[in-house]
């Protein structure tokens, strides 16, 4: 198979949440270019609709509006669909709220943990109920009010308890100060300071300092989704031939981990037309293919690539020599859309690859010998593609459970690795 041409994958599914959400809680009326309009960010517009805001549809083109007004009581239940990121920053948009309001999720998301948010937000004085039964997960029903200063340390590096905090001190006018373990993403980050709020770095923490000013309204384009290309880098690096250009892609240094990786690996994918914006650096990605080696995985790593586990343990299972890949500390995976620690590793195994998930580490075994078999995608975007992509190799036979999952954060993904490795180009010349 070769590789060739140039393409553009969809908007930062972080930076597009972050950026509506934003939107619904400044003044007046915001214009946001290049939004991801996956199913996950349709979550947080409509979630975000329920609660008062007018967001113009949001359609393939990214365009989107939206006219803030005060942020009200939802005549009805909040439904966050299968994103985390929409329920969890969510509850911090609410924290600062004096109404009550219940969320929940489809099957995947009401399995997942939300103490680690709701724990700080009621250290902030907000009430939370859970449900019986539920215990930590989703559906939940947050009365917010008056909120108290917090300073508080991360148990896990996670940009989306960073985001909620931020978030509630936002709209509760109350000073913040987190702390974590590994710096996570920081997209939240650099959203406030793009708009002028008022936060600070210090030894390794983050401050907000409330303003009586509210967040103006602004214009912002999305760049495009580093987690996204990661699937495009990985079906280049394993084609046999030619090159392909990723342009405008998001290449902040707390998102490009599996670019490291893949170097450590023996690719080189090479940053061109490097640019800013909205506060968030970009670069067109030039990919090639390359013969890799195993490697191991740091702990400190693992935040900056940690959407990208999947699709970096299919391409080190086709690392030579028979070499073992190790991820280290990678329990947060048992806690994403699926178990990703056990699938990633059961899945690699029912098409002949040796892998396996020992405590909180995942071990995968390069070997030439070409994948043949099903794989059971949970319905989570990240395996359905991360296999795909093991699918497009020479000789491969990759079945998936389903391939729907995509919509969530790369709805094209299908139709550009077609693209990409265009008819009569998919054999060795
Ligand atoms: C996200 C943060 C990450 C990531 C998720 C999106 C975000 O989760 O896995 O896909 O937008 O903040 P954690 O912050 O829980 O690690």
């Amino acid at each position: 198979m070769r590789v060739a041409g140039t393409v553009r994958v969809p908007g930062d599914k972080s930076i597009s949440h972050r950026a509506l959400m934003l939107a619904a809680l400044a003044r007046g009326r915001s214009e946001l270019t290049g939004l991801l309009t996956g199913e996950d960010v349709k979550s947080t517009a409509r979630v975000l609709r329920q609660l008062g805001a007018d967001i113009s549809p949001l359609r393939e083109d990214g365009r989107v509006t939206v006219h803030a007004s005060r942020i009200t009581h939802p005549a009805s239940l909040l439904y966050c669909g299968n994103s985390g990121t929409t329920a969890r920053l969510t509850l911090g948009v609410l924290a600062g709220q004096r109404f009550a309001a219940r969320l929940t999720g489809d099957t995947s998301l009401r399995r997942r943990p939300m103490r680690r948010v709701t724990e700080p937000l009621r250290a902030m004085g907000a009430h939370i109920e859970e449900e019986r039964g539920g215990g930590d997960c989703l559906p939940l029903t947050i009365h917010g009010g008056r909120l108290r200063p917090l300073t508080y340390t991360t148990p896990v590096a996670s940009a989306q308890i960073k985001s909620a905090l931020l978030l509630a001190a936002l709209t509760g006018r109350v000073p913040v100060t987190v702390r974590e373990p590994h710096q996570s993403r920081d997209h939240t980050e650099r959203l406030f300071v793009h708009l002028g709020l008022d936060l600070h770095f210090h030894d390794g923490a983050i401050s907000y300092q409330p303003s009586a000013a509210r967040v103006p309204s602004f214009r912002l384009t999305v760049p495009g989704d580093a987690s996204s290309a990661a699937f495009l880098v990985a079906a280049a690096v394993l084609a046999e031939g030619g090159e392909l250009l990723i342009e405008n892609v998001g290449v902040n240094p707390t998102r490009t981990g599996f670019l490291v990786v893949l170097e450590r690996m023996g690719a080189h994918v090479k940053r061109v037309n490097l640019g800013e914006q909205g506060g968030e650096p970009v670069a067109d990605l030039l990919v090639r293919p390359a013969t890799l080696r195993a490697t191991s995985v740091g702990a400190e790593e693992v935040p900056t690539l940690v959407d990208e586990i999947p699709v970096l343990a299919v391409l080190a299972s086709r690392a030579t020599g028979g070499g073992e890949t190790v991820f280290r500390e990678v329990g947060e995976l048992r806690v994403k859309e699926s178990n990703r620690l056990e699938l990633v590793a059961a899945n690699l195994r029912a098409v002949g690859i040796e892998a396996e998930a020992r405590g909180n580490d995942l071990r995968v075994r390069g070997t030439d010998r070409p994948p043949r078999g099903r794989v059971d995608t949970a319905r989570d975007h990240r395996l359905a593609m991360a296999f795909a992509v093991l699918g497009t190799l020479p000789g491969a036979a990759v079945r998936l459970s389903e391939r729907r999952s995509v919509a969530i954060s790369y709805p094209r993904l299908f139709a550009d690795l077609k693209r990409i490795t265009p008819r009569g180009a998919r054999h060795r010349d």
